[in-house]
């Protein structure tokens, strides 16, 4: 059975790796991830704001809140405040030293500038990729959604322009045009694309007047968003696509790659479930193939996707409306 793919250019024995998160905060979590067989590992995301020691906004500081995914059982990691640049630096080279597999560091920020020279540091302490988390809060009025846009794009050329290690971008699923922006970013240069940034639960308490922030874990319910984001863009981009959310089960990954996906990112599913599941999911992948009598991944890569289909827009139309009957 041939799992193997490859994504950023860099050749994988099979599609599950590692996403962004707390998971890579702990060098002994970290092998027992490669011992359990984790193509590779995404750190968690150092944030514009820490590097260039402006206040954070607490909207930009979502992912890093330590206590906020209070059900992740007890594989969750002890909480780790966020990591400043240099520990950061440290961090990722203490990582690279303790595994054998492709480690990719991760940067969240939205305007082109300075901050992005800290790229190359990245690439100069180890990391094998980067992946560029662009969340943009997109609440200043003044701004345009093709400004936003344009803005993203610089950072990718930006960035690309100074790096020899590949570099994928993650993207937020709320975007006008989401094609023609993955489009651009595509002719930017981006090695990859990573669908789709999932948001911190906001609520209000009205009592205590205070904003409650929550970052539930997710499962297999929040993958058809993803799906549907692959399944537009397989075989129209040249950048690898990877999937994030909801990504549980062998299942999921078959899906996943059908809807055209290279690789696929854990982060919810090894939080509750430990390093170990990812043996499971990949026995899963297994069994499912032999009984359906495929032999290979690259092989069923993109056979779902809308590139197979005549009229991709007609389609969904036609569903949307059929959806509604
Ligand atoms: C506790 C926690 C921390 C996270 N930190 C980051 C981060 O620093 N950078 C990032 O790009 N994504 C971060 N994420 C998002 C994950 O990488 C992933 O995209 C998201 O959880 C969806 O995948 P899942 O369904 O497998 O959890 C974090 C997720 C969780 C649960």
């Amino acid at each position: 059975m041939d799992l193997s793919t490859t994504y950023l250019g860099l050749r994988l024995p099979h599609p599950l790796i590692v996403g962004a998160g707390p998971l890579g905060d702990d060098l002994d979590r970290v092998r027992a991830l490669e011992d359990a067989g984790a193509a590779m590992l995404v750190l968690r995301s150092l944030y514009e704001e820490e590097i260039t020691g402006e206040q954070m906004d607490a909207l930009m500081f979502e992912e890093s809140h330590a206590d906020s995914f209070p059900e992740a059982g007890s594989f969750a990691p002890e909480p780790t405040m966020a990591l400043g640049p240099e520990e950061y630096l440290e961090h990722l080279r203490r990582v690279k030293a303790a595994v054998r597999i492709p480690v990719i560091a991760s940067l969240n920020g939205v305007t082109p500038g300075g901050w992005l020279s800290y790229a190359r540091l990245l690439e100069e302490a180890g990391a094998d990729g980067l992946e560029l988390h662009l969340y943009h809060a997109a609440s200043d009025m003044t701004m345009s959604a093709a400004d936003v846009e344009r803005q993203s794009v610089d950072v990718v050329r930006e960035v690309k322009r100074s790096l020899r290690i590949p570099v994928a971008v993650k993207l937020a699923p709320l975007l006008t045009a989401f094609a023609h922006f993955a489009r651009q970013l595509d002719d930017a240069g981006a090695n990859g694309l990573v669908l789709f940034t999932r948001f911190h639960r906001i609520d209000l308490d009205v009592a205590e007047l205070e904003v409650i922030r929550t970052l539930p874990l997710s499962d297999s319910s929040e993958l058809p968003l993803r799906l549907r984001g692959t399944a537009a863009l397989a075989g129209r981009v040249k950048a690898s696509l990877a999937v994030t959310g909801g990504v549980h089960a062998g299942i999921d990954v078959i899906k996943a790659t059908m809807a055209g996906a290279h690789a696929t990112q854990l982060v919810s599913a090894l939080l509750r479930q430990g390093p170990e599941h990812l043996r499971t999911v990949r026995r899963e992948i297994e069994e499912w193939m032999q009984e359906h009598e495929w032999t290979s991944l690259n092989e069923m890569r993109g056979n779902m996707s809308l590139q197979r289909i005549p009229d991709p827009a007609a389609y969904e139309r036609a569903n949307f409306r059929m959806a509604l009957r």
